[in-house]
């Protein structure tokens, strides 16, 4: 296999990212309401929930961002970033989720955050809605196995457009939007235990996300002229665990079951396979024509997380499955794990970025990336860090994939890694799962100062923009 040095195109948008329930705290401020994060208990995504805010929920402070946003964007701009990708907390613009109005001061402290950002002329991506759904949509409707989810996301997607789009260019839709069927609470507010929902239920709610979506795309083209749409989707390359035609098979339908989100936000319509799946599966969907209309509506971009990599097989009821981000899968024999067992797979990203780039000719935006670990913090020369070598080697070898995909032919627009500062694990809703470049004092038992520290990571990342990815070892 050969390796290029990495040649990154002027413009590439360097960045980091992260999710409002991760990192803002403040969980009932300035009006906000409660969303499905703030009743997960402490370590899991799961369907268990608390019946309202508990105090051993990290995500209830967070890491503080909500009150320390400007200091942690100036260490962004220290570091270079051309981009921030975050994403703006449903329910502190609609608290409730179905009301007419919005809550001018939520709308106000994104307007704060936009200041900082264009203060040090750093490109805003904002995700809509991340694993945020208000508590209350959750509640009364049982999220997005009703239709009426997408009037109020349309209206939400709207208020946002009109009072933030002549300040952002890029939007995505739906975090992850694939994890919907895996993580039906987290992911689209379905109240309804996971044992207990319909694969009926399942795929009408992937429905009604789906058409939300595309109409969010529509209203951003009505109403910011300047918006750039992308959807977002969790990456899983999969490698037959045989080189069987049968392990062959299983990957393909693997990668169907993703695959669909792209295909229909790229093309307008249901791929083949998929409404086979569906008629195996006797399912029939409630499809309007105006649903059908509202699909036309296909993005600018692809933009998708990359952690890892699993292996697939016919015969899964021989393995066990291992863990990883949402879904999991086959643990692939070649490759080594992170602490918590996400398998680590840098060509992986190479091949992904080629697949998705062969298969809908559309822009992609890596926007999730990076290496949840133990850190400890150590004093060097008198200064309070992270020497996190192992962070700097498996970004390093990633990006030089990056590098090794864009000599490929495919277009990249930039790179926003994951938890560039600190924050909470959505998975294990741990603080000790850290992935920042920023070290955030706060521990698992919710005890810390919450200060800031630079970490080696940071000034090697800085390095990497400053170069736009030169200083990048092959
Ligand atoms: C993605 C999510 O699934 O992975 C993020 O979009 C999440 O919200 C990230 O934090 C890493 O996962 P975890 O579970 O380690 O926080």
């Amino acid at each position: 296999m050969s390796t290029t040095t990495p040649t990154f195109p002027e413009g590439f948008l360097w960045g980091g990212a992260t999710a409002a329930n991760q990192l803002e705290g403040a969980y009932d401020e300035d009006g906000k309401g409660l969303s499905v994060q703030d009743v997960l208990p402490h370590g899991g995504i799961g369907q268990a929930r608390t019946d309202g805010p508990t105090p051993d929920n990290l995500k209830l402070v967070g890491i503080d961002h909500y009150h320390r946003y400007a200091e942690d964007i100036a260490l962004f701009a220290e570091m270079g970033f051309k981009t921030y990708r975050f994403s703006i907390a449903w329910s502190r613009i609609f608290p409730q989720g179905d009301e007419e109005t919005p809550n001018e001061a939520g709308l106000a402290f994104y307007d704060r955050l936009l200041d900082e950002l264009e203060k040090y002329g750093i490109e805003p991506l904002v995700t809509i809605s991340h694993y945020e759904t208000p508590l209350h949509l959750a509640e009364t409707y049982n999220g997005w196995a009703d239709r009426r989810m997408i009037g109020f996301y349309e209206r939400y997607a709207r208020t946002l457009f009109e009072r933030f789009g002549s300040r952002v260019k890029y939007w995505l839709t739906f975090n992850e939007i694939n994890s919907l069927l895996h993580a039906p609470f987290m992911s689209g507010g379905i109240s309804t235990p996971k044992e207990e929902l319909s694969a009926q239920t399942l795929y009408q709610a992937m429905h009604h996300e789906l058409v939300a979506s595309a109409r969010a795309t529509r209203i951003a083209r009505e109403v910011a002229s300047n918006a750039q749409i992308g959807c977002m989707v969790l990456s899983m390359p999969t490698y037959p665990l045989s080189p069987s035609p049968a392990d062959a098979l299983a990957v393909m339908d693997f990668d169907h079951s993703n695959l669909v989100y792209g295909d229909v936000h790229t093309r307008g319509t249901y791929p083949g396979y998929f409404l086979r799946t569906l008629r195996e599966k006797g399912i029939e969907l409630e499809i309007t024509d105006q649903d059908r209309e509202d699909l036309q509506n296909t993005v600018d971009f692809v933009s998708f997380s990359y952690y890892m990599s699993v292996a697939a097989t016919a015969e899964p009821e021989r393995y066990t499955s291992g863990q990883g981000n949402i879904m999991g899968g086959i643990p692939n024999p070649t490759l080594e794990a992170s602490e918590w067992g996400w398998q680590i797979d840098p060509v992986g990203l190479r091949i992904v970025l080629n697949q998705f780039w062969d298969r809908w000719q559309k822009p992609l935006f890596i926007v999730e990336n990076g290496l949840g670990a133990k850190d400890q913090l150590v004093e060097v020369d008198g200064v309070k860090t992270v020497v996190d070598d192992y962070r700097i080697s498996y970004m390093n070898d990633h990006l030089v994939q990056v590098g090794e995909a864009i000599a490929d032919g495919v277009d990249v627009l930039g790179y926003t890694s994951w938890g560039c500062i600190d924050l909470v694990s959505a998975s294990t809703a741990q603080m000790s799962k850290r992935y920042g470049f920023i070290y955030v004092d706060r521990n698992d038992d919710g005890s810390g100062t919450l200060e800031r520290f630079r970490k080696k990571s940071f000034g090697w990342y800085a390095e990497v923009i400053r170069t736009n990815g030169a200083s990048l070892e092959a």
